[in-house]
């Protein structure tokens, strides 16, 4: 484990070093990795740093609207509202790398586009050890670090926390004073909601999604699960009122875990597990049926894509 006052010490005299008087942007999901890059490079560069938060619409519910008074300190702050592009770029994608891919590209263009606006040289991210590892092995490719270089006109790209667990980088967090909702929050992927709904990202799932991840997340908060989910899987026959419907499968996954690269498959008591199946069915008349998902990883990842 690192001591958090000298890594951030070591950090801000680093990011001061490698940036200098030039310019930065970083992108900021509201997870706890980049919400710590941010706020580090923030205290290291000040307004020189240009945080930029990406509506793609793939986001948790009211994710939005937390980043701006979370970040409101910051008055470089950017929210770029980019719902529709995301969609239309995911439109007809169903294979899990492609949608990737999509919207690894997707960002790079907003973050582009912003940091032209502001003359940036620099590319801040919140890359930790797990997402390299995952990265240069065949596992998956994660949006942002596979490939990115290639396609960025950055000068220098810096990821203070490369070597951190996600351990280290919450302790990071608290030592830096972050609000406890981004310092506990729950690892989130970068491609959000994408990889929670099987195959084509269409609005009408990711609106089925984001319900039932909210559900999800509230009624096991206090199981105190490393990560908790929702995912569309695909279609079931049910029955609603007098109607048999065509509806959508929801799969609720729960998981222990240190790191994300191996975990365990969360038990949880039947009351909890029927009270998030009413709600999720009740709350949405698209969805028949609702599914626990027991396996650990391996021989599964955490995310259903
Ligand atoms: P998997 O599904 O590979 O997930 O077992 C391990 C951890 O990584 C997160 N994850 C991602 N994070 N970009 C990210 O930034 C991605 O493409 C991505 N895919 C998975 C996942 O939520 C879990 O915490």
């Amino acid at each position: 484990m690192v001591d958090s006052e000298s890594f951030i010490d070591e950090k801000v005299a680093e990011i001061e070093a490698a940036i200098g008087d030039s310019n930065a942007v970083i992108a900021l999901s509201g997870g706890v990795d980049s919400s710590t890059a941010a706020a580090l490079a923030y205290e290291a560069i000040g307004d020189q740093l240009t945080p930029v938060y990406v509506d793609t619409g793939l986001m948790r519910k009211g994710e939005t609207e937390e980043i701006e008074e979370t970040f409101s300190y910051m008055e470089s702050l950017r929210v770029v509202d980019a719902r529709e592009r995301f969609l239309d770029a995911l439109s007809g994608i169903t294979d899990p790398e492609e949608k990737r891919h999509a919207i690894g590209e997707g960002f790079i263009r907003e973050f582009e586009t912003v940091a032209r606006e502001v003359d940036a040289q620099f590319l801040v991210q919140g890359t930790i050890y797990p997402d390299r590892i995952e990265s240069e092995g065949t596992i998956k490719s994660h949006h942002n670090v596979g490939g990115l270089p290639e396609v960025v006109d950055f000068e220098g790209i810096v990821e203070p926390m490369r070597d951190l667990y996600k351990d280290e980088v919450r302790e990071v967090a608290r030592a830096l004073d972050l609000e406890e909702v981004v310092s506990e929050r729950m690892p989130f992927p970068g491609p959000g909601l994408a990889v929670r709904v099987l195959g084509e990202v269409t609005e009408e799932k990711l609106e089925v999604a984001r319900e039932a991840n909210h559900v999800v997340e509230e009624e096991l908060e206090e199981h105190e699960p490393w990560q908790a989910l929702a995912a569309v899987l695909g279609k079931a026959t049910g029955v609603k009122g007098d109607n048999r419907v065509h509806g959508w499968v929801v799969a609720v996954r729960s998981v222990e875990s240190r790191d994300g690269m191996t975990a365990r498959a969360q038990k949880v008591d039947w009351a909890t597990l029927q009270r998030i199946q009413s709600r999720i069915t009740g709350e949405n008349d698209t969805v028949s049926r609702v599914v626990y998902d027991v396996t650990h990883k391996p021989p599964a990842t955490i995310e259903y894509e």
